[in-house]
């Protein structure tokens, strides 16, 4: 810390130090800031800016910070500001005066920019992951009732019969965009810093194209004021993750609901529940209301950054630093979460029976006898309006429409034949064979595009 104090004639003070570290958090950022130190030592021997054997040095004395690292040896001292501080003072342990040579045509605001798109980059990569380990048990669920029938809803109330592979399907789409908003992220932020100091570039002949090679960039920054400030590809990132939060948020909802005694449409498995300290009967969902609970954090993690951001003056500002918890929790949370939903979804036992009873009851196959009448000639108005009353009578004769005789439905227009009485949940299923809906041949073909898309599930 003395060596960036000089100007100063005291020390900072101890609750200041306190409020201004970020070495508790920042210290997670090692391997990324290593990996940008190496990049830019070799650089900078390559430019005789440095020489070889400084450069040679330099690299192995960090290569020995990261394996003092990686096994718990290294000791933080808590007085240096941060993780660039606490390297390159270990730097000067190891190797002495040569270790000031690192820091050469660089600022620790380029450096942190480095460090934090690095860290995005791998966290991009692990959540993509991590859908598609999702989505492989999405699929494999679907594949295993392919012709388990439940009731779709809307409203929450029953509405038509639909294939609990389709409904389940529907959640793989979900995970598909947020893969795609997560790439397209990946590929925005896929730009280097390093090289633009403090704000303004630096007067050393560096090679930045050069540097982007050496660290898997595809491209370099245009600009160093801009380079040092932006933080947009944070917001996106906050923002992708949200999205998937609200996604397994709502998986979550159902399958709290379905795993209630009143529904009973699933059971999750014992080692994906908990039990109650007092109710000795209890089988909990807490996993999947932890995932419904914790996305309220990864949507403040997003208002947050946002609001660290806003009137933000160019170019680097200390208020940068508050950038850091928010985005490790929020990757922390949805890596998490996605890799608990897919054990949970994954050993889940679907009770077909209890579903196709639902789906028997409350009239579901209403539009279909409308749509039977409108095959009769009647208009769809018509054909509603008859239907309506159809379900009334039989809501009052507490009668479901399979309970129906013919004579009964013909009270209702002459139009009804013999043959509105084969109208079944599979009738209906196979009714809507056209792209995108719920019958066998269509949730086929969907299951196998599916598939076919986790084929090459990689970047
Ligand atoms: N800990 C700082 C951050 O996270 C690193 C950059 C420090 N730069 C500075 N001018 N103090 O943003």
């Amino acid at each position: 810390m003395s060596h960036i104090r000089s100007r100063f004639n005291k020390p900072a003070g101890k609750k200041v130090i306190e409020y201004t570290t970020s070495l508790p958090f920042d210290c997670r950022l090692y391997p990324q800031d290593i990996r940008g130190s190496i990049a830019h030592a070799r650089m900078l021997a390559k430019q005789g800016i440095i020489s070889n054997s400084e450069g040679h040095s330099i690299e192995e004395g960090l290569i020995a910070i990261r394996e003092e690292l990686d096994s718990g040896k290294f000791v933080f001292k808590p007085e240096l500001e941060d993780i660039h501080m606490a390297i390159e003072s270990r730097l000067f342990e190891i190797k002495g005066d040569v270790a000031g040579k690192l820091h050469t045509g660089r600022s620790r605001n380029d450096q942190i920019a480095l460090d934090m798109r690095l860290f995005s980059k791998d966290c991009i990569r692990a959540i993509i992951e991590a859908i598609c380990n999702l989505e492989h048990a999405i699929v494999d669920q679907a594949d295993a009732n392919i012709e388990v029938i439940l009731p779709g809803c809307t409203h929450l109330q029953h509405a038509q019969p639909v294939l609990f592979a389709h409904h389940l399907l529907a959640y793989f789409e979900m995970f598909e965009r947020d893969k795609q908003r997560a790439k397209d992220c990946l590929n925005r932020l896929d730009v280097l810093p390093l090289g633009s100091g403090a704000l303004a570039g630096t007067g050393f002949n560096i090679d930045r194209e050069y540097v982007a090679r050496e660290l898997g960039f595809s491209r370099i920054s245009a600009n160093s004021m801009d380079a040092v400030s932006d933080r947009d590809y944070m917001i996106e990132l906050h923002s992708v993750c949200s999205i998937i939060m609200m996604h397994l948020s709502r998986l979550a909802e159902e399958i709290i609901l379905w795993s209630t005694s009143e529904y009973a449409f699933i059971e999750l498995d014992d080692e994906y529940s908990t039990g109650s300290s007092i109710m000795p009967q209890k089988k909990n969902p807490d996993v999947a209301e932890l995932g419904r609970g914790k996305t309220g954090r990864v949507f403040g993690n997003l208002i947050g950054m946002l609001t660290v951001m806003k009137s933000l003056p160019l170019s680097y500002n200390r208020d940068l630093q508050e950038d850091k918890e928010g985005l490790f929790d929020t990757f922390d949370t949805v890596l998490l979460s996605l890799e608990v939903f897919s054990g949970m979804v994954a050993t889940l036992q679907v009770k077909a029976d209890r579903m196709k009873d639902a789906a028997l009851s409350g009239y579901i196959l209403a539009t279909d006898v409308a749509d039977y009448l409108v095959a009769k000639g009647l208009s769809f108005r018509q054909a509603h309006h008859i239907t309506g009353r159809l379900v009334n009578y039989a809501a009052g004769k507490a009668k479901q429409l399979d309970e129906i005789t013919l004579d009964e439905y013909r009270q209702f227009s002459p139009a009804f034949d013999e043959d509105v009485l084969a109208i079944t949940l599979n009738y209906s299923i196979e009714a809507r064979n056209i792209p995108g809906g719920t019958s066998l041949q269509q949730v086929t073909r969907a299951l196998k595009q599916a598939r076919a898309l986790l084929e090459n599930c990689e970047l």
